[in-house]
This record gives C-alpha cells, structure tokens and sequence, in this order.
C-alpha cells in the first residue's frame, strides 16, 4: 500500500480506532467494486507522475457540465440566429415585432465545402471545419479569406499554439501530478467541490491534473471512471482508502486508474494557493508620491470631452500617452497641439485601427506600452482609461492609493468558474482579425500548465510587470500567450490576468481594478457587434443622473473610475460628480455648463468616410442661409468647413454647419420640424410619445445617433416608436402595423408589431432596397384598420458622391431608386395616394430624378426648407459686418461652437497642481 508518508502516519496514530473501522467499510467497498467492474488495479502506481507529452486530443463536445452559453451565437452564423435586428424582447414584457418580409438569411449556401473557385490562392491543407469554411466564404477580401485559411491549416497540423506553457509562479513546495492517494468520497460533502466535469472519452489523471491547473486549483481527482473534480481543499487522511479502492479504468487509457464508486484518486495540480493581495491604504511618509501614466485609447469624436478628462486628471507629475485609433483624422488632428503646450502630453504615432473585440486591442495597449518603457518619463503605474471613463475620486486620492500600493497590479477577475469562463468568453475557440471583423473559425486547446485567468479590461499595471508583459524580449510564457490572445476575441479581458497569475508577479495580484462599470445588461447584451464580430458582446451602459446612487456608493470604496459616460447621452451627471469631488459652484454663472459641442464633419479629415448626405445637406443650409443674409451682393458658400452637433441640457438642439463664404468664415445651423400629424385621436395616439425616423439606432442607450435625422440614398432609415404605459391596466396586447410609404406613393414595406400596455420603446429597421428613391417618405401607423397617425422623413437627394460633386451619369442612377416593388395585400391600399395621385407622384419622381446641377440644388434647398429649419448666422472673427449687413460674433452667439466652453478649456491647467480650482 502506497501511503504518502508523514502525513498519514500523524493522522494514523492519532485516529487509529477510526482509521482501522474505516479500512475495513472501505476493504468491503473494494470487494464489492473488485466484483462488480473486475478491474487489475495494479495501474495505480503509474499514474503519480505525468508526462506532459502524452495528451490526447481533447474534443470539447466531450464536455458534459453545464455551461451556460446563452450568449454564444449558434454554430457561427450569427446572422443565422433569430433576426436581433427587428425583434426586441423588453424585459417582461412580451413584445415582438414581425416585418413581413424580415427573414433575412443571408448564409443560405451550401455551407459543408469550401467553394475553392471563389479563391485566388490555394488553400495550403484541407480546410473542412464548417466555423472556418463559413468565416472564408464570408470574407470580404481575398487577403483576409487567405489569412483564414492560412491559421486555419497551421492549426490543424499543430504548428500555431504551444501545447504546454511554463508557469513561474512560486509553487512553494507543490508538485505538478503528485498522487496523494485514493481517497473516498461522499455524494453530499464532495473532498473537491470547486468544480465538477464529466468526460466519456478523454479522463484521465493527467487530463484532470491539466484542467484543475488551468482552472487554478490546487488538487485534481478522478472518478467514476469518466468524472474529474477540482478543489482546493487538502484531502483529510482519514478518508484516505488504499490504493486498490480506486479500480476504475481512465477512458482515455485503460492502464490507469480513474477512481471508483465513490472513491477518488487525488493529485495535486503544482500550484500553491492563490491568494490576491489587499491594497494598502496607507503610506509611510517618506514614500515618493506615486507617478502615473494615463494611457488614453480614444475613439470616436468627443474631443471636448476628452479635453475635460484630462483637465480633471491634469498635474504636471502625471503623464497622459494618448492612442487615437488610425481612422480619426480629427481627434488626432485636435489633440495633437497639446503636444506643444504640455511636455507631459503626448500621442503615439504608431496608429492602429481596433475594432470591439478584436486582437488589435492588445496589439495597440502592447505597443503603447512598449514606447513608454523606452521613453524619458519616469513612472510607477499605467492606468488604461478611454473617452468614456471619469473619475470617481480625486487624483489626490489616487496618488495616494497607489503611492501605498507601489508594485502591485490592479485587475478585476471574472468570479466565477474558470471552465465556464472560458466558454463564455470563447477563449476556446480561434478568432481571427482582418477586414475589420473578428472571424470564428474553430475550437482550440489552450495551452497547458497555466491557470487561465481573465475579467474586467480596465487595468492599473506596474512599470516592473509592464516591463515583463510588454518586453520587446519575451519569454517563453509571454511569448506563447502573444500567440494565444493573438487569435482571441477580446484579448485585453484576460491577456494581462494570465500573464500576471503565471508569473513571478502572481503575488502583486490585487483582484480590483479600480472601476465602477454602470453595468445594465438587459440593455447592453443584444449582440450589438454581431456585424464586427461571430460572438455576441455586452457593453456598459452610460451614466445618468438615475445611476447616480451607483457613484456614490463607491465613496468608501477602493473605486477611482466610473464608465461610461458620454455627454451627447448624458452630461449632467458628469456635472454632478465635478461637484461631488471638487465642489464647483454652479451659481457661479459659468457660460454654457449644461451645453455640449461635438464634431460630426471636419473638411480636413480623410477619415472617417464622408457622409455624403450631410455635406449635402449642409452645402444646401449654407447656400439658402447666404441667400436670406443679402439678396443684393451674393455671399457666396465656397466650402463647407465643419459640422457640430449642439446639445442642451441633455437633448440635442440643432446642427451647426460652418463654411467660407469669401473670406469670411460664418456658422449658421439647421433644426428638423416636426413632421408628425395626428389623423385620428384614440387612446393608443394619447400614449404615443415618439415616433422618429433616423439611423444609426445605438439599443444599448435607445437612442437614434443620428440626431439631425439626415438621410440620403443609402442610408438604411430605422423607425423608433414609445409609447407611454396605459392608464387602464388591462393587459391587452395591442397589434399596430407601419406603412412605409415612398415619396412615388407607392407601399414599399409593412412592419407589424404587438404591445401591451406597458411602457415600451422599440425600434424597426425594416430592409428596404437601395438606393431609395430621394424626396418626401411617409409612414403610417395603422390600428383596427385605422390610420392613426403618420410622419415623414427627408431621403435627401445627393449633390456629392463620394465626397465629390455628383456627375449626371452618378444622378441618374442614384436617385432612380430600385425597381424592385414588393407586392402587399390591397387591404392598404386605402392608405395610400389614390391611384391618379400615384400616377402624378411618379411621374414627378421620375422627371425629379434627372435633375442636375443648379437644377438639382434647388430641388434639394427645396426640401431642405420643408424638414429643416434654418436659424441665424454668426461671424467668427472681427469682421461682423457683411454686404452691409451686421451679424452677432460666434463667440457671443450662446448656441456657436466658438462660445466660450470653461469645462473642456485646457489653457489653464498648467498653473495647478492636483487641485480643480479652474472654473
Ligand atoms: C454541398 O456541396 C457538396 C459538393 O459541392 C454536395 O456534395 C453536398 O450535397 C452539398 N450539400 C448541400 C446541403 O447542398
Ligand atoms: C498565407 O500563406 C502563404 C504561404 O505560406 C503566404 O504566401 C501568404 O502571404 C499568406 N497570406 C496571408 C494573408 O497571411
Ligand atoms: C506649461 O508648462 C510648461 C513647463 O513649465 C511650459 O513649457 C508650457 O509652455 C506651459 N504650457 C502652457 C499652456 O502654459
Ligand atoms: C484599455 O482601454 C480600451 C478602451 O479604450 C479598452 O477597450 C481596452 O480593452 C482596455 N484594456 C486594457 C487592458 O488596458
Ligand atoms: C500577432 O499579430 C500581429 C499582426 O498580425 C503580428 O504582427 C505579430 O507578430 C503577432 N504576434 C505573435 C506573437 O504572433
Ligand atoms: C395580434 O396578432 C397575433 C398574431 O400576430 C394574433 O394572434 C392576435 O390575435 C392579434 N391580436 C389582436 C388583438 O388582434
């Protein structure tokens, strides 16, 4: 009998009387299970040591726990799930919206062969994984269908990821695979309860031994032939059994033994007990105070925004190293003279594009990093924070903290299972990154001999484990990790978690990433990126002053960030945080506080693209404006410079278009009418609030992005209806349907939709054939055969394509619209324009449609002036007067971009040093 020594002896003298009962249930136990499975259990021996080398495959549909993958897309045709994008499910209420013709599977192909004549390479194996095959065909570029195919085959043959991982962690004394014996077990008061999985082809102790380490166990048994188990729990001696007791054979190899009935072989894993540090909270004095990189990864155009973060961050110990993702020419371009004026400001060159999700992320936070290790700034921690993140705390109390906290990292874990962890999060399957899309195409095998570790991707890191992840030289965990989260999706939740658990920093672990995550997953998990990536996400909701409580409550805690916010959703909580941590006086008159600016056109920038709706339309706002300030001396508009969008006390209020007329710069702006008519009253019309046709529907905020509604051709227009909870509670479902209705009269599209009688918002974006055909769309909203209400939108016609000036050839297709006309029942045809009135609105469509050059202009100023109205004009600069006519100055215009803006205003910050006194 292979007793492991000193510890069973202690155990064997103090409890002999027991120990010699037990040997004797157990010896009849063995007897017992000798009979029934007739086992040689001679095998035990071999299995305390295990070769890293001899592991089967592993074939994960062998894996029977449950997992709830709720959020995992079927079979990686996300496209093929139920169509997200015309259903709502509101939390308990049963809503549902059906368009009549939106089914739309887009994937109907024969998806089991890779069509190889749609390549123009060769594959270099056989690619017959159905994930990689559909991830090909679906591929935009011939480059990225190769890319694929190419980490499809080095996989298969096994040449991509490492199968085993060295783990530096210290083991204090624990041996990877050493047996400690059979053990028995009880069906109620498992010996190892951290987790359970039952594998019919693959268990064995070795295999078990792997996936206790890599959940980050301590021990590992098997049992029950197919079952491993998982704890962290030193097994008592007195449920030790002798070795024979444990008789099953491992299916994956029948020398060994898997345990009994009951009855367990139990191994440590090698790790030593993990146990994440706590931050200190005080310093000895004669500590220097801490120094911090901000690291700044920025998207997006909120530049005002931006420059009020680093304002509040601002002290001239810190540094702020600011990533603007490759395709934002005007935040780039905006931030980029912060450079001069701050020597502790500065914005990485090397640029990359990221997407949601996607391996670039880590590509870009690793790069950043690398740059700051090379550079002159001398630091302690690196704080990764973006546009959407505020602070919670003083910086005061930031320095603080961390100066206590000197060499410890900051990361948030998951906090719960880590096999479920890694399912949820698809960190067991391959993704691969180009044409801006994280493509599915497999399952893998992680890499051996590492705990698995992952969460949150806000990270506090310090500049020693910095230097060890991000080294331009790493070894052979660092290095095999690269490789891993290369090809995994969302790389920067767990990246730096299992570098830091494997390595010699796994004792810096403080499992806290100084965040507060305004987490409303009802709303932020509706598989929002199914078109960037084969998953579906969450995100965090942004905060608003209802959350308010969520902010507060981190007072006493060790929180010192807050996301998201955005100040075109929401700024009046930032307003309310200022006040919370600096006690800024709002009395004090201070100018356009409640107001907000931010970008949507730049004439300079090359990216993102156009929209050549808008430059359409604010080249029309700007040549009817000049037209209204002087009809004797033409201010003629040469150029669109820049378009704003203006927001007032949390709502959007106008759009501001700025252009050279001559010499002078003059900024106007456009404001839509209210389209919306009221046919017939009834008490389902007396609950609807809204009813608004745009694009770019965030479902995360239920917000219409596209605040000044502009649409052209190719756009793909969504319809956002709300109505109010019924006064009389009946719980009556109530059937409505839509009518879209195109400016030629025709029905091009019926949208049904159910609501009962609670609130409810939900949206529509039905799939309507493009180019739509430009001018006057209605909608109708129709109840038991009655229209109720309708409303119109602009499908403007475009003077610039591409960015360019439209040419005839480009106008006659462009605004003939498709030709393509669904039929509908004739139950609506009652709603429609009388056939003679059709036969006028098409006719005039037709004739509209071939109009060019000034012709086309004033078609357009047309239009313009039924959905927009268009307000007064500024002059920036001194010279007020034109054609004889006076105009305000900009910047005393309230409403201008060139109004003063004291809360995103960086010219003062250099003064100060931690305090927030600026205003
Ligand atoms: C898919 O294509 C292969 C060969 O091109 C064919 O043998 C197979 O039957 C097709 N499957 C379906 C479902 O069409
Ligand atoms: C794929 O592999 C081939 C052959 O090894 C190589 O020539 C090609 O550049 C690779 N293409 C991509 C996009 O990785
Ligand atoms: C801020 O201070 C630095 C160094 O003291 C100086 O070089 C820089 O010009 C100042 N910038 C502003 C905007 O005052
Ligand atoms: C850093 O910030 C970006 C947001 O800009 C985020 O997406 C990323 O995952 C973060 N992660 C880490 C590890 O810094
Ligand atoms: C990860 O991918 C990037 C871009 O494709 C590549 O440049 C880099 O070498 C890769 N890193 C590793 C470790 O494979
Ligand atoms: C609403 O439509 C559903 C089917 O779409 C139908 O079953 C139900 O009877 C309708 N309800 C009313 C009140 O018309």
């Amino acid at each position: 009998m292979v007793v492991t020594k000193n510890i069973d002896n202690r155990w064997l003298r103090r409890y002999k009387v027991f120990f010699l009962i037990g040997i004797l249930i157990l010896s009849f136990q063995l007897y017992l299970a000798i009979r029934f499975f007739g086992l040689s259990v001679d095998s035990a021996q071999n299995t305390s040591r295990w070769s890293p080398h001899k592991l089967s495959n592993i074939d994960s549909n062998d894996v029977e726990n449950s997992v709830n993958s709720a959020r995992r897309s079927k079979d990686g045709l996300v496209i093929d799930d139920e169509d997200i994008g015309n259903s709502v499910h509101q939390h308990k209420q049963r809503l549902s919206i059906k368009s009549n013709h939106g089914t739309n599977k887009v994937y109907t192909k024969n998806q089991t062969y890779l069509r190889l004549e749609e390549l123009d390479f060769v594959p270099s194996c056989e690619i017959t994984t159905k994930e990689a095959i559909s991830a090909i065909h679906r591929a935009k570029t011939q480059r990225c269908k190769q890319k694929i195919s190419n980490i499809t085959c080095l996989i298969s043959q096994g040449l991509l990821y490492p199968n085993q991982l060295p783990n530096y962690c210290p083991n204090e004394g624990y041996v990877a695979g050493k047996s400690l014996g059979c053990f028995k077990d009880e069906k109620n008061y498992r010996l190892l309860n951290g987790y359970y999985g039952n594998y019919k082809n693959m268990n064995s102790p070795e295999f078990c031994i792997r996936l206790c380490l890599q959940s980050g166990f301590l021990y590992a048994g098997v049992q029950y032939s197919t079952e491993c188990f998982c704890g962290n729990d030193e097994p008592t001696a007195t449920a030790r059994l002798p070795d024979s007791s444990c008789n099953m054979k491992c299916p994956a190899d029948p020398h060994l033994a898997c345990g009994g009935y009951y009855t367990v072989n139990i191994y440590q894993t090698g790790i030593a007990k993990f146990v994440p540090q706590n931050a200190e909270t005080s310093t000895a004095s004669y500590t220097k105070p801490a120094r911090i990189v901000f690291l700044l990864t920025l998207n997006g155009r909120a530049l005002r925004q931006v420059r009020r973060l680093i304002k509040i961050l601002y002290n001239r110990d810190h540094y702020f190293y600011i990533h603007v993702d490759v395709r934002q020419d005007y935040l780039f371009r905006e931030l980029l003279v912060l450079e001069k004026q701050f020597p502790n400001i500065r914005l990485t060159r090397s640029r990359f594009s990221t997407i949601w999700g996607g391996a670039s992320l880590l590509q870009m936070l690793l790069s950043s990093m690398r740059e700051l290790l090379n550079s002159k700034w001398k630091w302690d921690f690196v704080i990764n924070l973006s546009e959407s993140d505020y602070p919670v705390k003083t910086v005061n109390k930031l320095v603080e903290f961390l100066t206590a906290n000197k060499g410890k990292n900051f990361v948030k874990s998951h906090g719960r299972e880590v096999q479920r962890f890694i399912q949820k999060q698809g960190l067991d399957k391959t993704f691969v990154e180009c044409d801006t899309h994280m493509w599915r195409v497999g399952d893998r095998k992680l890499p051996w001999g590492i705990q698995i570790d992952g969460g949150s991707d806000w990270v506090a890191l310090s500049h020693q484990f910095v230097k060890y992840a991000a080294s331009s030289e790493p070894d052979e965990l660092v290095q095999g990790l690269l490789v891993v989260f290369n090809h995994t999706l969302l790389p920067a939740e767990s990246f730096f978690h299992t570098v830091l658990k494997n390595s010699k920093f796994c004792n810096t672990y403080v499992d806290n990433n100084l965040h507060v995550t305004n987490w409303k997953r009802k709303l932020g998990c509706k598989c929002q990126y199914k078109h960037i990536v084969d998953w579906c996400g969450c995100s965090p909701n942004d905060f608003r002053p209802d959350d308010w409580l969520r902010i507060q409550n981190t007072e006493t805690r060790q929180i010192f960030f807050a996301r998201k916010f955005e100040p075109v959703i929401n700024q009046a909580v930032i307003l309310q945080l200022e006040q919370w941590l600096y006690g800024i006086d709002v009395n004090k008159n201070i100018p356009n506080l409640n107001s907000y600016c931010q970008s949507i056109y730049h004439h300079l920038d090359l990216t993102p693209f156009v929209d050549d709706s808008l430059i359409t339309i604010a080249q029309s706002v700007a040549r009817i404006k000049s037209k209204a300030i002087s009809e004797t001396c033409s201010v003629i508009p040469d150029k669109i410079l820049e378009v704003t969008s203006f927001h007032m006390d949390d709502a959007y209020q106008k759009t501001l278009v700025l252009y050279l007329a001559g010499k002078v710069q003059i900024q106007t702006y456009l404001k839509g009418k209210n389209m919306f008519v009221l046919i017939k009253s009834s008490p389902l019309t007396h609950r609807l609030k809204a009813l608004t046709v745009s694009t770019e529907y965030d479902q995360k905020e239920q917000t219409l992005r596209n605040f000044a509604q502009v649409m052209g051709p190719y756009s793909e227009p969504t319809l956002v209806f709300e109505f109010n909870s019924s006064p009389d509670v009946s719980a009556k479902i109530i059937n409505i349907t839509f009518l879209w209705i195109d400016p030629a009269g025709r029905l091009v599209e019926v949208s049904d939709a159910s609501i009962d009688d609670s609130y409810s918002i939900m949206h529509i974006k039905p799939i309507l054939k493009q180019p739509l055909i430009p001018g006057i769309w209605t909608i109708k909203l129709i109840h038991k055969n009655q229209a109720l209400v309708e409303t119109r939108f602009l499908i403007t016609p475009l003077e610039f394509f591409s960015g360019t000036v439209v040419t005839q050839k480009q106008v006659s297709f462009i605004h003939s619209g498709s030709d393509i006309i669904k039929e509908f029942d004739a139950q609506w045809d009652k709603f429609l324009p009388n056939s003679h009135d059709r036969e006028v609105l098409l006719s005039k469509s037709i004739s509209d449609s071939k109009r060019f050059g000034s012709d086309l202009q004033d078609w357009i100023d047309s239009l313009v002036t039924k959905f927009f109205i268009i307000g007064q004009a500024c002059v920036v600069g001194n010279s007020k007067e034109i054609c004889g006519h006076k105009l305000q100055a900009c910047n005393e215009a309230y409403w201008s971009s060139f109004a003063p803006d004291p809360k995103s205003f960086l010219g003062n910050i250099n003064q100060t040093s931690g305090s927030f006194d600026l205003w």
